[in-house]
């Protein structure tokens, strides 16, 4: 009996939120390689520009809209404009998310907006777009959602508030969406990445800033060096394909055994041998 193939993403059309930097636009070029059509989404335009120019130049079609996930009007434009353009949609990947944001404040500093901000972001901008994007897969009865959360989701950190507990909320709405749209044969799950090494992706003072962080964060990692954005693109590329298409409602970390070490750097954690003082 032949064996069936699958892992294809031909001719699929997936909207990637946060798609013009870091992650988004790894996942980007990873999925156009595959044969996906792709929409980047996030506020400033430049970026999404040049992600859809790398996507282009790999033989695939690129649409850019310009939106901000905490509007829920730009989200349903957003949706619109896609099926206007590009016919369809068959997954829509949740990337957007302020990554560093929070942690320069104490507790007492943050204020109520930057409390808003920091949730509207990383974990009701997510809510807002799947919400957006189940209505046409239900009717369609069929589509993905992947969530992007974080290993800080499942673990605390010194004065990172909004960010880890957004985080955390991201994997529980995955479970929540998960169940809810069954159903209508739409499948939700989330990718948790740990210290991916998207710095050469980033602007040059971010890249100097991170450059001591990248050295420290390699010694919290068992597998002994941070991820790469493809380790996360091809993460996606599996749950964005018929390859993933019975599983839903379930969490995906690719971190080099992070969190499963148990160690982080939780803002006070000295880094010690294991071997010390071991007779
Ligand atoms: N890199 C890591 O080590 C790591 C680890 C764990 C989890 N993650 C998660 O992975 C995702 C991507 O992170 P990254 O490392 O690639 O960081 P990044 O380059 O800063 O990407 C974040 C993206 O989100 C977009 N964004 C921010 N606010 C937005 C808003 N209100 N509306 C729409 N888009 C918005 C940004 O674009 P604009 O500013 O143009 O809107 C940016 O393109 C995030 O959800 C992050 O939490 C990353």
């Amino acid at each position: 009996m032949p064996v069936e193939k699958k892992g294809s993403l031909e001719g699929q059309v997936i909207i990637i939120t946060g798609g013009g930097t870091g992650l988004g636009s790894a996942m980007a070029f990873r999925l156009a390689e595959e044969g996906a059509d792709i929409v980047v989404a996030a506020r400033r335009l430049a970026p999404l520009e040049e992600t859809a120019a790398g996507v282009r130049k790999r033989g695939r079609k690129a649409l850019v809209v310009p939106t901000d996930v905490t509007d829920t009007g730009q989200v349903n434009r957003l949706i619109e404009k896609t099926l206007g353009e590009m016919g369809k949609i068959d997954v829509f990947i949740n990337n957007a998310g302020i990554v560093r944001g929070d942690r320069p404040k104490t507790l007492w500093d943050i204020t109520d907006q930057d409390w808003r901000v920091g949730i509207d972001v990383n974990l009701s901008g997510a809510f807002y777009c799947s919400r957006a994007v189940s209505k046409y897969f239900a009717e369609r009865k069929s589509g993905k959602i992947i969530l992007v959360a974080s290993g800080e989701g499942f673990r605390g950190q010194r004065n990172s508030f909004m960010y880890n507990t957004a985080k955390a909320g991201v994997v529980n709405l995955t479970r929540v969406m998960a169940l809810t749209l069954a159903e209508f044969n739409i499948r939700v799950n989330c990718i948790v990445p740990g210290f991916v090494d998207t710095y050469d992706l980033q602007p040059e003072a971010t890249q100097k800033l991170m450059a001591s962080t990248r050295a420290t964060w390699r010694l919290f990692l068992p597998v002994g060096h941070m991820g790469k954005p493809d380790d996360i693109a091809y993460l996606a590329l599996f749950l964005c394909s018929d390859a993933s298409d019975y599983i839903t409602g379930g969490y995906f970390v690719s971190d080099g055994g992070g969190l499963t070490g148990g160690f982080a750097t939780t803002g006070y954690a000295p880094v010690v041998s294991l071997m010390e003082g071991l007779p």
